[in-house]
C-alpha cells in the first residue's frame, strides 16, 4: 500500500511592528490530555482592529482568556505597551488596560442593566468612591445610547433580556471604560443582523478615534471584511494564516479551511494505513 502524503501544516512565526502594543510568542496551555493552544505568535498594533478566525474547538477563546488574565498560559512570552506582560487576574489586566467581552458574557442574571454596567467597576475608577444609583443610571444611558442598540428599561434585571440585548450591554460596558486594549469573543453571536451592524458601527467610530486596539473573534467573513484592519487564522491551537484584509479574500480564506479538513483526513488515513500495516506484520 501506497504511504498517504499528508500536506505540510502552517504556522506564523513571531512578526513584530514598531507600533504594537500587544505581543504574543510561543503562548500555549494544556488542560490535563487537552491541548487547547499550542504555539500562538501574535501581534496587534496600536489602532488596529485585528479579526480571529477559526474553528470550533480552534483555541479562540482559550487564547482570548489568556490575554485577559483570566487563565495563566503553561509557556510563552507575551509584551504589552513594549513592557513584560504575565496577567495574575482578570482585575489585574484591566489595570493594565486590557478589558474583555467574554463569549459567556458575564453578566450577573439576578442584577439589573445598570448594575451589570457598573460591576466590577468601582475598583478600577479610583477617584469616585461611592456611586449613586442616579449616576450609575445616567451613565449606563450614554453608554447604551453609544451603541444604538434600544434598551428601554434599565431597572430591569438582564435575565429578562434578549440575547442580543443582552450582548449589547457586554460590549457597551467594555468600551465605555478606559481600556485601550478590547478583547472581544463573538460579540455579534447572539444578535441579529441590525443589532450586529450597529455594533460594526460602533467598532468603526472607535476605530476612527485610533485610541483603542481591538481583538475580534468573528465567524461571519463579510463582518472580517468590513470591520478589520487584519485577519489571523487559529487552526488547531496555532495561527495559520495571517494578512491584512485588504490583501486577502473570502475564496481565499475558504481556500485554507478546506485545507485545513483536507489535511486533517489524510493525517487520519496515514495513521489508519500505519496501524493496518502493523498488524501486517504481526506486530
Ligand atoms: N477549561 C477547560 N477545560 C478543559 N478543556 C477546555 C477548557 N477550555 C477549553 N477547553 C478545550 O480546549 C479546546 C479549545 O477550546 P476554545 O478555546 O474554547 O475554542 P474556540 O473558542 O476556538 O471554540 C477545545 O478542545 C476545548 O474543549
Ligand atoms: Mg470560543
Amino acid at each position: 500500500m501506497a504511504d498517504v502524503q499528508v500536506p505540510q501544516e502552517r504556522v506564523v512565526g513571531p512578526q513584530t511592528a514598531d507600533d504594537d502594543v500587544l505581543r504574543v510568542e510561543h503562548v500555549h496551555k494544556s488542560f490535563g490530555p487537552i491541548t487547547a493552544v499550542r504555539d500562538i505568535n501574535l501581534h496587534l498594533r496600536k489602532g488596529e482592529v485585528l479579526g480571529l478566525l477559526g474553528d470550533n474547538g480552534a483555541g479562540k477563546s482559550t487564547l482570548i482568556k489568556i490575554l485577559c488574565g483570566f487563565h495563566r498560559p503553561d509557556g510563552g512570552t507575551m509584551w504589552l505597551k513594549g513592557g513584560p506582560y504575565a496577567p495574575k487576574s482578570v482585575l489585574d489586566a484591566r489595570q493594565h488596560g486590557i478589558d474583555t467581552v467574554y463569549q459567556d458574557l458575564a453578566l450577573v442574571d439576578q442584577l439589573t442593566v445598570y448594575q451589570n454596567m457598573f460591576l466590577f467597576r468601582e475598583k478600577v475608577r479610583k477617584p469616585i468612591p461611592f456611586l449613586s444609583n442616579h449616576i450609575m443610571r445616567r451613565e449606563t444611558r450614554k453608554a447604551l445610547e453609544a451603541t444604538g442598540i434600544n434598551i428601554p428599561r434599565i431597572d430591569v434585571p438582564v435575565a429578562r433580556l434578549s440575547g442580543g440585548q443582552r450582548q449589547a450591554i457586554a460590549v457597551a460596558r467594555t468600551i465605555s471604560g478606559d481600556a485601550d486594549v478590547i478583547l472581544l469573543d463573538e460579540p455579534l453571536a447572539a444578535m441579529g443582523a441590525k443589532e450586529g451592524a450597529l455594533i460594526l458601527d460602533l467598532i468603526a467610530r472607535l476605530k476612527a478615534e485610533g485610541r483603542v486596539s481591538i481583538i475580534m473573534i468573528l465567524h461571519n467573513y463579510i463582518h472580517v471584511f468590513q470591520a478589520c484592519d487584519r485577519v489571523s487564522l487559529i487552526q488547531d491551537g496555532v495561527i495559520a494564516f495571517d494578512r491584512p484584509t485588504a490583501e486577502t479574500s473570502v475564496e481565499e480564506l475558504n481556500e485554507i479551511v478546506v485545507e485545513e479538513y483536507r489535511r486533517a483526513r489524510q493525517a487520519a488515513m496515514a495513521e489508519e494505513a500505519g496501524v493496518a500495516k502493523a498488524e501486517q506484520n504481526g506486530a
